[in-house]
């Protein structure tokens, strides 16, 4: 584990300029605001190692699968969102010699992602080779307010020197993506306008006519005038540019303001785009950077009146959960149900910005807690609108009927292409279900049910009514050949929790029947001829419910994560010799499959959703069990053990488990945040600590609260959003401070006991 960041609240801050870091810094201090996002890359060119990244929300190429033997039902492509226009661009030269980092002498550079008000800055002193000195210092974001904008200041002074300074602020299109498999560049020119009347770019994707169009504006201020300038208009393939000389002298300041739109055919019309580009980056230059700067810190400060967490004599701790909510809020808005949240947003191209079961299994209890009901809802929106390809995708794989959601998607078709990951792992349908179940008993919103939930539901369980199997020699309906959550398995047979998850469905989409029934009949009744349900098949869910057959080791007392493991030879992480870690990167796949050893939470994931249906005993056995066994060598896996050992009490452990998500990519523990951040996970140390800490819940429409404080924090509060109440709980070493920050009433339990208020509640603990 390497720390090379400062600590601080509110600030993420690097010191030093380190180039064998700059990779790691460019996923850390990347910016977004759900509708776009970029690394942290240097506006100036850079020739050291960097990977450079602009994306547009949900602008994805269908890259050509590649795979070494193909398989049928494998899909015909892998979706990624693209490196689209590099839009900060701004080259510096002096006297012809160009300031580049990697060639030199660099000082006092301080780079700082400023998380309370939403920007990236950076300054530094740099010695060119030919010994002139400059001192630049320049902030950027991308406006939470105007998603559309993004705007740049920066500012270059000669430190030693009088001379020529040249600047060329440019949009590039001819980017690539890292990843490509077969190493295409997958944008075409559309058109360019580089004038007087200004300087924008249309590209399109080789496939999908994905048009995305950007325009720019350079003004140059000295001595706080805007300075007239003679530029000269560069065009370029996929290119334009604004070059400019001045005459500079030593210690004056010239500050540059780069504001670029980007729009894209997802939202307008092609022939349009070039229009509104233009306008709406009219309406962001004459608000002005300083005034764009100031909503942006108005509105971030509104993000976080409603989700901050506030941890007290523990600053490591503070800085990583503030980084964590940060991310979240970066990556995902929720305006847009055609969006969702891929595993690295907009931090690095690994994973293709695909949607996963992470976003269910994950991400909808933070954005749940909060944000507005509606940001959720729009990722359920987000699979109801991909059901058809979700039953396309079972008929390609042979089912006669029902939905399998794939591992990974962009547009509602499966992207993955390994075969025990997207023909087995089909847990994900049961986390989909299990997302619908969680916004409504957060919310109370059982419209949903009536108007979207139900046929998610029926079709994701008329899929695991015809991939069970009834097993004559058993009396018992059975799963084979899947891969569960514990990847480091494949191919098995009876994943415990794959049944359970799948068993669960049929339960929950049964009682959803009854309700709308009994609450609903009119809309029911619609519903069921739109399906063509029938009760022949809602008995066949109730023979299955009663009659699966789950593996379990009764002497021990614990659910099999698979038949079979038992015959596993047992070994515990804590007696490895931890050269062999992590698995994944030091043993064959043959070694890992035939080890124990666990992936990630598997039984414990079940655990961890249906904690309501388990009592403390159980969970306790399966986590003495599973917990030192696992690997946790997916980024999604601590948290779950993390809330569950809160539940059982085992603080330490709980908190052991938090740090580990917490921090890994602020301190690069996987040594693999050069690829981008672990953005599904960062909601998993937001769960340890609410749900885990806070022993938060939601029982029959009640909150409730059971909480406790780590060891090493003074206090810690977090908000809260529920039903219409926002709440701030606040958890000091004996007491517990509950506050209806919007003065609404509310019934909640903590501790066990029941309280009423509209103001404030204090509980000694
Ligand atoms: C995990 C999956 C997860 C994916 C994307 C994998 O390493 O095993 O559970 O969905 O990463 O985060």
């Amino acid at each position: 584990m390497k720390q090379y960041l400062k600590m601080d609240e509110w600030n993420i801050i690097e010191e030093g300029f380190d180039e064998d870091n700059n990779e790691v810094s460019e996923g850390i201090f990347s910016i977004g605001n759900g509708y776009m996002g970029q690394r942290a890359n240097f506006e100036e060119i850079y020739s050291g190692k960097s990977l450079k990244g602009n994306y547009m929300a949900g602008v994805y190429y269908p890259d050509k699968t590649r795979v070494g033997w193909w398989k049928n039902g494998y899909p015909e492509y892998f979706a990624k969102v693209l490196n689209s226009t590099n839009w900060i661009g701004i080259d510096i030269s002096i006297d012809g010699e160009i300031l580049d980092l990697a060639k030199c002498e660099v000082k006092d550079f301080v780079r700082t992602l400023n998380m309370k008000e939403g920007y990236l800055s950076r300054s530094f002193v740099a010695k060119l080779p030919s010994g002139k000195q400059v001192k630049v210092d320049a902030k950027r974001f991308v406006s939470i307010t105007l998603k559309e904008i993004g705007a740049i200041k920066y500012s270059i002074t000669p430190v030693n020197f009088e001379g020529e300074l040249s600047i060329l602020s440019y949009l590039d299109g001819d980017v690539k993506n890292e990843d490509s498999n077969y190493d295409e560049k997958f944008w075409d020119e559309v058109s360019k306008q580089c004038d007087e009347d200004g300087s924008s770019l249309i590209i399109k994707t080789k496939k999908l006519d994905f048009h995305v169009c950007s325009a720019m504006k350079l003004d140059i201020v000295k001595d706080g005038k805007k300075v007239d300038y003679n530029h000269v208009f560069i065009k370029a393939e996929k290119y334009v540019g604004n070059s400019v000389t001045l005459t500079v002298k030593q210690n004056e300041e010239i500050v540059m303001y780069k504001y670029v739109c980007n729009v894209t055919s997802r939202d307008y019309e092609i022939e349009e785009l070039l229009e509104v580009c233009n306008k709406n980056l009219e309406k962001a230059c004459l608000k002005g950077f300083e005034t764009l700067l100031k909503d942006q810190a108005h509105a971030w400060g509104e993000k976080w009146k409603q989700s901050d967490i506030v941890i007290e004599g523990d600053v490591s701790a503070q800085q990583a959960i503030r980084f964590n909510i940060f991310q979240l809020n970066q990556t995902y808005t929720g305006e847009d149900d055609r969006l969702n949240i891929g595993p690295k947003g907009f931090t690095g191209e690994k994973y293709g910005g695909g949607t996963y079961w992470d976003t269910e299994a994950y991400c909808i209890p933070f954005y749940l807690s909060t944000a507005d009901t509606s940001i959720s809802r729009n990722l359920l929106i987000y699979r109801y609108k991909q059901l058809g390809k979700a039953k396309e995708n079972a008929r390609k794989l042979g089912f006669t009927k029902g939905a399998l959601y794939p591992m990974v998607t962009m547009n509602g078709e499966e992207c993955h292409n390994e075969w025990e990951i997207t023909f087995e792992e089909i847990h994900r349908n049961g986390a989909i279900a299990h997302g619908i179940y969680n916004y409504v008993n957060y919310t109370g919103d059982k419209s949903y049910l009536g108007q979207y939930g139900l046929e998610v539901l029926v079709e994701i369980s008329r899929f695991w009514e015809e991939r069970v199997s009834f097993a004559p020699s058993k009396g018992k309906y059975v799963m084979l050949g899947v891969t569960g959550p514990n990847e480091y398995e494949n191919n098995s047979n009876n994943n415990w929790y794959t049944n359970r998850i799948a068993c669960w469905t049929l339960e929950y989409t049964s009682k959803v029947i009854d309700y709308l029934k009994n609450n609903e009949d009119q809309r029911y009744l619609e519903l069921a001829q739109i399906l063509g349900l029938k009760e022949e098949e809602i008995s066949k869910w109730q023979d299955i419910i009663k009659n699966m057959y789950y593996p379990v080791d009764a002497e021990l007392g614990i659910f099999l994560q698979q038949d079979g493991y038992m015959d596993k030879e047992q070994i515990l992480v804590k007696d490895l010799d931890p050269k062999h870690l992590p698995l994944n990167q030091k043993w064959s796949w043959d070694r890992i499959l035939r080890s124990c050893f666990i992936k990630q939470a598997d039984v414990l994931q079940g655990l961890y959703f249906l904690q309501d249906e388990y009592d403390l005993d159980t969970i306790r056995r399966n986590f003495e069990f599973y917990e030192p066994r696992t690997v946790h060598e997916s980024s999604l896996s601590p948290c779950v053990h993390s809330i569950l050992a809160s539940k059982l009490g085992n603080q330490e452990k709980a908190y052991e488990m938090y740090l580990r998500t917490a921090r890994l990519d602020l301190d690069n523990y996987n040594d693999d945040t050069k690829d981008g951040c672990h953005i599904t996970s960062m909601a998993g140390s937001w769960m340890s600590i609410v749900e885990g800490f806070g022993g938060m819940r939601v029982e029959d429409g009640k909150l409730i609260l059971n909480p406790f404080i780590p060891e090493k924090w003074g206090s810690f509060s977090f908000k809260i959003m529920f039903r219409g109440n926002l709440l701030k709980v606040n958890i000091k070493k004996h007491k517990v401070i509950i506050t209806s920050e919007n003065k609404k009433l509310i019934t909640l339990s903590v501790n066990g006991k029941d309280y009423t208020t509209e103001n404030e509640i204090e509980v000694l603990s």
